[in-house]
């Protein structure tokens, strides 16, 4: 039994993917560019004082462990660099999308992000990838629950109840009344907003590895699992009463020696604090 859409239906006058303010286009396609200074990445982000302001505000938190306090943006793309900026203003305008969400997703999705920050330097073949594109990685991979929740809030009820009462994945659950997972959605809208073909095949594949539509970006795909399983194992749940779920092939595709795990688990625990104040700060 499959629900009553496919992506096509769902997309053609059911769901409205939101489109990202022309501000964050503006500064990730300056960042992409092999011409762009720093100062045209600066110019671009002052143009939207509002986004500005809450990057600075990222930029200051405990998160960030800076030791100066940073009062403008041109002195924050010199310290940090363009492709930090990019993530952050992504980070900040995200948030604006997740405060239409409920506080549980949100919490959920800034904790997966910070797993993904620490647990990205182990895994093989991505351990120099950037901290802070692995924390977006994190925040983004529920994303189409969000739209879900706007668009479908009673097909999202049935689809937990369905959950809870025969003890299956969510995302499952989702397939069985809705007849698309918000895995596959959320990996609509990252191609929507023109993200990494990687982030996109990661979001797609984070419950179903099958799903994933690069098969470079399959060990993504499995950290992003793993980290949702640890941010679910220690009760930091998407949808409350959800019960911790992880295939068992993740484990071997992302390849994350076992070693590492109480490594990973200890840095996260010292995280949770940083947690609170990213969520405070954009409130
Ligand atoms: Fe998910
Ligand atoms: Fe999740």
């Amino acid at each position: 039994m499959t629900g009553t859409y496919n992506i096509d239906t769902l997309l053609d006058g059911i769901v409205t993917l939101p489109s990202l303010p022309s501000t964050v286009n503006r500064v990730t396609h300056l960042v992409n560019a092999p011409d762009s200074s720093l100062s045209d990445v600066a110019k671009a982000l002052q143009t939207d004082p509002a986004l500005a302001i809450k990057t600075l505000r990222l930029v200051n938190s405990a998160y960030y462990g800076l030791a100066n306090k940073i009062i403008s943006v041109d002195h924050a793309v010199a310290l940090l660099g363009m492709k930090v900026i990019k993530n952050l203003v992504f980070t900040a305008t995200v948030f604006e999308t997740f405060n239409k969400g409920t506080g549980a997703l949100l919490r959920h999705s800034v904790s997966c992000g910070v797993v993904m920050r620490t647990i990205i330097p182990s895994v093989p073949g991505f351990d120099d990838m950037d901290t802070e594109e692995a924390f977006v990685y994190g925040l983004l991979h529920d994303v189409g629950k969000i739209i879900f929740e706007q668009f479908l809030p009673k097909e999202v009820e049935s689809a937990i109840l369905l959950s809870r009462t025969r003890g299956i994945p969510v995302f499952e659950a989702e397939r069985y009344v809705i007849g698309v997972d918000h895995a596959e959605l959320g990996g609509h809208l990252a191609q929507r907003w023109g993200l990494s073909k990687e982030l996109v095949a990661a979001i797609s594949g984070h419950h179903n590895l099958a799903a994933c539509t690069l098969e470079a970006a399959r060990p993504l795909a499995a950290t992003l699992a793993i980290a949702d399983f640890i941010c679910n194992a220690c009760a930091i749940v998407s949808v409350p009463g959800a019960t911790p779920y992880l295939p068992e092939e993740m484990w071997g595709t992302a390849g994350i020696p076992i070693a590492s795990y109480p490594r990973i688990l200890h840095a996260f625990f010292d995280s949770l604090g940083t947690v609170d104040e990213l969520i405070e700060l954009q409130q």
